[in-house]
Parts: C-alpha cells; sequence; structure tokens
C-alpha cells in the first residue's frame, strides 16, 4: 500500500453520500459553483472541436455540458457513473438543449474493469477519487484512457479550509461530522493537496500544471452547501459513531439560528484543486 492510501485507509468503504433526489440537485448546485473554475481547466489544456471526451464519476452531467460546447457537434462526450438514474437524468436534460454528442454508461470504475470507449482525447475526473479507498488503481486506469496525445484532468477537494470568521462552534462541530464521516467511509478529504503526489504515486509523473480555486461567501448563503452536506452524510456519520442522532439534530438547528444571526460573516469553502498532464504523442 502506497504513502497517500495508507493516509485515508479505513474498514468502511461504501460511498458517503447520500442517493436521494434531495442529493442529486446539491451535486447540481455544487457543479454550478465550480463551473468556471472547471471552464478553466478544460481551456487550459485546449480541449478541440471534434475531441472525445471522458468524465468519470459524470454526476449530473453539468462538466458534461461544457465539455459539448467546446467539441461541438463532431465531438464525443461520455459519462460514466456507478449512480444510473442519475447518469440517466443528466443525459435526458443534455439531449434535450440540444448535446446530441453526449452518451451516459453505467460503469463502477472501482470494478477493475477497462473504461468504455477508451482511448480519449480527455478523461476527467472531478469529486470522484475522493471517495475512492482504491484511488491510485482508478488514477492509473483513467490515465491508462488517455490516448497518445491527449490529457488527464483531476479537480479535487482540500476540505481543511471550511470555516467561518469569527469561528462558530456550530460550524466546527459540522465539519468535524462531515470529515468524521468522509474519513470512515475511506474518503481522502486532502486529496485536492495531494494530487501531484497521487499522480507520482500512480506511475504518470509530475503534473504538468496545478490549479487551485477557492470561494468566500457570507455565511447565509455558504451555510446553504454546507447544511446540504451535512444532511447528505448524516446518516453514515450516526451509523459510524460519529454523531448521534440527537447531537446531529441539535447542529443542523444551531447553524440555521446562527445563519440567521451571524448572516453576513465571511464563510471559506474547500479549495478546489486540479492537476493534468498529457501523455506524449506515440
Ligand atoms: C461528488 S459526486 C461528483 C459528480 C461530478 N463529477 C461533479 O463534480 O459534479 C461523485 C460522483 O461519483 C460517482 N461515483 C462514486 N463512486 C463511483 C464508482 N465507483 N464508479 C463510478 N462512479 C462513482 C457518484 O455516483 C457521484 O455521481
Amino acid at each position: 500500500m502506497t504513502t497517500t492510501e495508507k493516509a485515508t485507509a479505513t474498514t468502511d468503504r461504501s460511498y458517503a453520500l447520500g442517493r436521494t433526489r434531495e442529493e442529486h440537485e446539491r451535486l447540481r448546485a455544487q457543479a454550478r459553483v465550480w463551473e468556471a473554475a472547471t471552464g478553466r481547466l478544460l481551456d487550459q489544456v485546449g480541449l478541440a472541436p471534434g475531441a472525445r471526451c471522458l468524465d468519470a464519476g459524470c454526476g449530473p452531467g453539468e462538466t458534461m455540458r461544457l465539455m459539448a460546447h467546446r467539441v461541438g457537434p463532431e465531438g464525443g462526450v461520455v459519462g460514466i457513473d456507478v449512480d444510473e438514474p442519475l447518469g440517466t437524468a443528466a443525459l435526458a436534460g443534455l439531449h434535450a438543449a440540444g448535446h446530441t454528442q453526449c452518451a451516459f454508461v453505467r460503469h463502477d470504475v472501482a470494478a477493475g474493469e477497462a473504461l468504455p470507449g477508451a482511448p480519449y482525447d480527455l478523461v476527467f475526473a472531478r469529486l470522484l477519487l475522493f471517495h475512492l479507498p482504491q484511488r491510485l488503481a482508478v488514477l492509473r486506469r483513467l490515465w491508462d484512457a488517455v490516448a497518445p496525445g491527449g490529457h488527464l484532468v483531476i479537480q479535487e477537494y482540500d476540505l481543511r479550509p471550511i470555516s467561518v470568521l469569527p469561528p462558530l462552534t456550530s460550524v466546527e462541530e459540522a465539519v468535524r461530522v462531515v470529515i468524521g464521516a468522509f474519513d470512515a467511509a475511506g474518503c481522502d478529504v486532502r486529496l485536492g493537496a495531494r494530487l501531484p503526489a497521487a499522480f507520482a504515486e500512480a506511475g504518470i509523473g509530475e503534473p504538468d500544471g496545478t490549479d487551485v480555486a477557492g470561494r468566500l461567501d457570507p455565511f447565509a448563503v455558504g451555510v446553504r452547501m454546507l447544511g446540504a452536506v451535512f444532511g447528505s452524510v448524516r446518516p453514515g456519520a450516526v451509523a459510524h459513531g460519529v454523531t448521534s442522532e440527537d447531537g446531529a439534530a441539535g447542529v443542523a438547528a444551531a447553524l440555521e439560528s446562527d445563519a440567521a444571526e451571524f448572516a453576513d460573516r465571511p464563510m471559506l469553502w474547500p479549495l478546489m484543486i486540479g492537476a493534468w498532464k498529457r501523455r506524449p504523442k506515440a
């Protein structure tokens, strides 16, 4: 086992987030927040008209839409995800918007099989490896799916910055529970900062570049995402003993009342960190 895997190894290997309508809506809202940061990376690697792209762990398909705009009707965009209802709904929305070059395939990237449709000019994943205890093996598989001259682009969170100034106990406790639930499920809550090390450990080599995006909101705005993530991980956090039902209810109530009382306090989001690498031409 490598250093990056050891840093996050736990006994539970299940997905930490929910699979509910509310969680799907939260993923769409989160994707809108990071649209500019992801678009910047797609432009950085120079996604050309006609290119073929893979979005691994595509979720609500928002990055597939950004890809479709760039590759045009002659290109191709494949989204893969283990959550079939989410992927199917994403694809319906993309086709309704005219992006008929998009396709969705239900695929579990952790199952050890080759990625469908490889190789691609761009292989992209955002907030996928974070969740996977076998993240280095999956990272290697994503790299294997990159065509000669193509790019691998990864974006992952580093959750450490989440905070309000001056600090609030409700936020500190919510963050403790969220990080505890992710840790218990085998996630790496600092993977963003570890991406260069993960690329090296996966045998990909040093990234060609990195990108760090952040966000600062009034607490009344930021609390909506924090509260939604808290709600999504809450069953797992209780199941793993990170908090109790009563404790979780108390934090949810405290977040709501603090958001009303301290609405203007500045709240920092997690960092969204990107890294990319071009595969040499054969
Ligand atoms: C936090 S969401 C991110 C979604 C999307 N990449 C985005 O940034 O908007 C993580 C996604 O990875 C998917 N996922 C988790 N484990 C997976 C696996 N083993 N294989 C494929 N997809 C997986 C989830 O279903 C979910 O859609």
